[in-house]
């Protein structure tokens, strides 16, 4: 099979990229390198395992003509691609909101013009500020005001799950779509406002960790081993079609446990400074309190539960980090 991944040299369309690379099929690329990487797809290009396998574009998912010859040729989309990351998205809000909306409307409307099947990712975050848990597929999506930017991200993404859902039912497009919740692993950096690397990074070289607000709000963490388990078992699961599946962890933990946590793990004398939102970002910042998934849809429709634990996702994210690291510091000496 040939699978077309955009975004695949992001932090989860590369591991993706590796998997179906593992599992024999050919995989084709294309990212624009905004907030991906080479090196997270370098080896896959390199290896000898794969054979010539895999093929990379360097262009953006608004080139018309490379999309179209992409599209065509593939028997899969996973559509990835997508301005990520709160930071991100707070200092683009523009620019993002075209690439997940625009980018999006681009890639359906090719699938549905050669009738590929499509996975559409989307995010927790359209589930806005509801703090009930577990959040299930069918619970409404409440937001703040269109002037705190921060729900743009979840405005933009829940646009899509419609629009994917508006061409599978009128048309028969064959998409899945799934909702993330905060996927961690290696080769995620915290450039862009992903939390676990970024106290991580601090704690690696031993200065203060930055905890907003007052660090009582909580989240689950879904190892990246698992979201791509979950995705090959999704796209490989007919009644998976039409629907909109969570794929999150089931541990929950205060990002001020959390950062206790990292500090002990990496055995640093970093300690913590509680920031306020509207000191660490804008006014046009809002939080959400907690967010947990059900994942009970996912294992209904494949028998797929997450099962790699916290701690475990830490080991990983810190032995990364720092070999990071000390390559940074190699580099510079
Ligand atoms: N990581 C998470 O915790 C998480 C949570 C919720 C949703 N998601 C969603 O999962 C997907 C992948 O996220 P990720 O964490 O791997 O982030 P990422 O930033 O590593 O990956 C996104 C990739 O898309 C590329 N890209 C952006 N605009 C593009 C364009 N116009 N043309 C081509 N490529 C473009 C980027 O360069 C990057 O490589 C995104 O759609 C994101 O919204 C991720």
């Amino acid at each position: 099979m040939k699978v077309l991944i955009t975004g695949g040299a992001g932090f989860i369309g590369s591991h993706l990229a590796e998997r179906y690379l593992e599992l024999g099929h050919k995989v084709y690329v294309i990212d624009d390198l905004s907030t991906g990487r080479t090196e997270n797809i370098s080896h896959l290009q390199q290896s000898e395992k794969y054979d010539g396998r895999f093929f990379f574009t360097h262009d953006t998912i608004f080139n018309d003509k490379v999309l179209l010859d992409l599209v065509g040729i593939c028997d899969l989309v996973v559509h990835l691609a997508a301005a990520v990351g709160v930071e991100y998205i707070l200092n683009n809000p523009l620019s993002s909101l075209k690439t997940n909306i625009g980018g999006t409307e681009k890639i359906l409307e090719l699938c549905h013009r050669f009738q590929k099947k499509v996975l559409l990712a989307s995010t927790s975050e359209v589930y806005g500020n509801q703090t009930h848990a577990p959040l299930k597929e069918t619970d409404g999506c409440t937001y703040g005001p269109s002037t705190k930017a921060r729900w743009s991200y979840a405005a933009s993404k829940l646009l899509d799950e419609f629009m994917a859902l508006g061409y599978h039912r009128t048309e028969g497009l064959p998409v899945v779509i799934v909702r993330f919740f905060n996927t961690v692993g290696p080769k995620q950096t915290g450039r862009y406002g992903m939390v676990i690397p970024r106290l991580v990074d601090q704690a690696l070289k031993g200065e203060t960790l930055t905890v907003y607000g007052d660090g009582s709000q909580s989240r689950t963490f879904t190892h990246v081993k698992d979201v791509v388990e979950a995705l090959v078992q999704l796209l490989e699961t007919p009644e998976a079609e039409g629907e909109v599946v969570n794929i999150g962890g089931v541990e929950e933990t205060s990002i001020l446990n959390l950062a206790q946590r990292i500090i002990k793990k990496t055995d640093s004398k970093s300690k913590i400074n509680l920031i306020p939102y509207d000191v660490a970002f804008s006014k046009d910042f809002e939080d959400m309190q907690r967010r947990v998934p059900s994942t009970e849809k996912l294992n209904s429709l494949t028998g797929f539960r997450t099962s790699i634990k916290l701690d475990e996702i830490l080991n990983d994210v810190i032995e990364d980090r720092r070999s990071n690291l000390s390559r940074k510091l190699k580099d510079q000496a």
